[in-house]
């Protein structure tokens, strides 16, 4: 069987025979197929690249018929179940588990880099009181940039894996900070002795103690929520790290642009819609209702549906049996029971089943966070956390893979056709 696919033009009989690799044919390999010589050739039209890869990736694998996801080969399941996220994340970026002492210096390098320049809480302090903790992080990750010249040099490695340090250690003294400022409490410096998720918790919430303890309980939930959200391929922030990176620019610039994809509804703002949602729907009895209005196309069923997964999104999965243990330990949030309702209603209704969509990462994640303190506008941060790992991988992927130039796709023009500029006084 050859691996090759053979196209007729049916404008001119002439036929084409284009290599397939790993499933796919080559764009510009279409460029060839012209009615005239000197026409451009063909091109696909793909919007909001429905199906279209736009790299090779050895970083995220996922099935979204079957629920699979794995970082670099290893499940998700296994991960949320075994690791933490500072080896999680040592996984995503340099491609291995850490071994003891490879973990160990890896704690270390990210524990020294927690502390932020005292320039950037001025900064944050330039926000209103109300700011949006999320436009106040993305805001402060670019400004990075300015402290850190450095990074423009962005084929020195030495210099991209400082950077990589400095943003795994700082992002969440940054997502803190905002939080803080935005009820006024003083910031609280980073406490070494923690791990990330500890040190990250003690930030936020530690008062006049003299020492935070963070709960285990949570701590660990917060830790595993991190695993799950560190990577998921080419996502629409993940695309703008890629997308804006491939400008050459410095990664916290880049980082910058895809927090701010994140911060959109439809992505990682999605978990603060759920909660908005729930709030909204206010009691079971309007359950029903509520779901009628969404079949009527009167807005969406938040924390439902997916790109990628046609199934239930196996983060979500392992969301709700953390959300069990937090719940232990916080009470029950009560928004949960309309959640269960919904999801139990979704799931039997043919709109959804027919349409493939389920459960995903956020429907449980925002109940969880609300659970343990976060307050709603928090959820979009706390998912960049994380992430920034996944972008970092991906972003440096990117810049090391030959066949990446800077991204610019092309179009199908559909405007006017050329036309001679009428001046002012002739124009109706
Ligand atoms: N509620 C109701 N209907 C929906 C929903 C939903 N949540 N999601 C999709 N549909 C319908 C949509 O109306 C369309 O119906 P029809 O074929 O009759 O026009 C069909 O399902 C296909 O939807 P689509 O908009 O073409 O699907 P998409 O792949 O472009 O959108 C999505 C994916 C995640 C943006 C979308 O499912 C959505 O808006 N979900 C709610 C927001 C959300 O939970 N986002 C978090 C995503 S997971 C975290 C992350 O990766 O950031």
């Amino acid at each position: 069987m050859a691996d090759t696919l053979t196209i007729t033009d049916n404008r001119t009989g002439r036929q084409y025979e284009l290599p397939i690799q790993d499933g796919t044919i080559r764009a510009m390999d279409l460029r060839q197929i012209k009615v005239v010589p000197d026409e451009f050739g063909m091109m696909t039209y793909d919007p909001a690249f429905m199906n279209t890869a736009a790299c090779r990736s050895a970083i995220t694998y996922i099935d979204g018929d079957k629920g699979i996801l794995m970082y670099r080969g290893y499940p998700i399941e296994e991960l949320a179940e075994h690791s933490d996220f500072l080896e999680t994340a040592f996984l995503i970026l340099f491609g291995e588990l850490p071994n003891p002492a490879q973990l160990d210096g890896w704690t270390r390098e990210v524990t020294l880099h927690t502390m932020l320049h005292e320039n950037i809480k001025k900064f944050l302090e330039g926000f209103r009181y109300d700011a949006h903790p999320m436009g106040m992080f993305l805001s402060a990750v670019g400004a990075l940039s300015t402290f850190y010249p450095d990074a423009k040099n962005i084929f020195d490695v030495s210099s991209r894996r400082l950077q990589t340090v400095r943003l795994i250690a700082k992002v969440p003294s940054l997502a803190a900070y905002a939080y803080r400022h935005t009820i006024g409490r003083p910031y609280v410096l980073p406490d070494n002795e923690l791990s990330f998720s500890g040190n990250f918790l003690n930030m936020l919430f530690k008062m006049t103690e003299p020492r935070y303890n963070p709960h285990p309980v949570l701590e660990r939930a917060l830790d595993v929520l991190f695993i799950l959200h560190a990577d998921h391929e080419q996502n629409c922030s993940t695309h703008a790290m890629r997308g804006i990176g491939s400008s050459h620019v410095d990664p916290y610039s880049a980082l910058a642009g895809a927090a701010a994809a994140l911060y959109g509804p439809l992505h990682g703002g999605a978990n603060e819609a759920v909660l908005r949602m729930l709030t909204e729907i206010g009691s079971i009895q309007n359950v029903p209702g509520f779901i009628k209005r969404v079949k009527n196309g009167e807005g969406r069923l938040m924390g439902f549906g997916h790109r990628v997964y046609k199934s239930y999104d196996p983060r979500a999965k392992i969301i709700k049996r953390i959300a069990d243990l937090v719940f232990e330990v916080t009470g029950k949030n009560p928004l949960l029971e309309i959640a269960l309702e919904l999801e139990r209603i979704a799931l039997e209704d043919d709109y959804f089943v027919s349409r493939k969509l389920y459960p995903n990462v956020d429907f449980y994640s925002g109940l969880i966070y609300q659970a343990m303190g976060f307050p709603v506008d928090m959820f979009a941060v706390l998912f960049a956390i994380p992430r920034t790992a996944g972008w970092i991988a991906q972003w440096e992927e990117m810049l090391t893979d030959s066949e990446q130039k800077i991204a610019r796709p092309r179009q199908v023009y559909i405007g006017s056709p050329r036309r001679a500029y009428v001046s002012r006084d002739k124009r109706k």
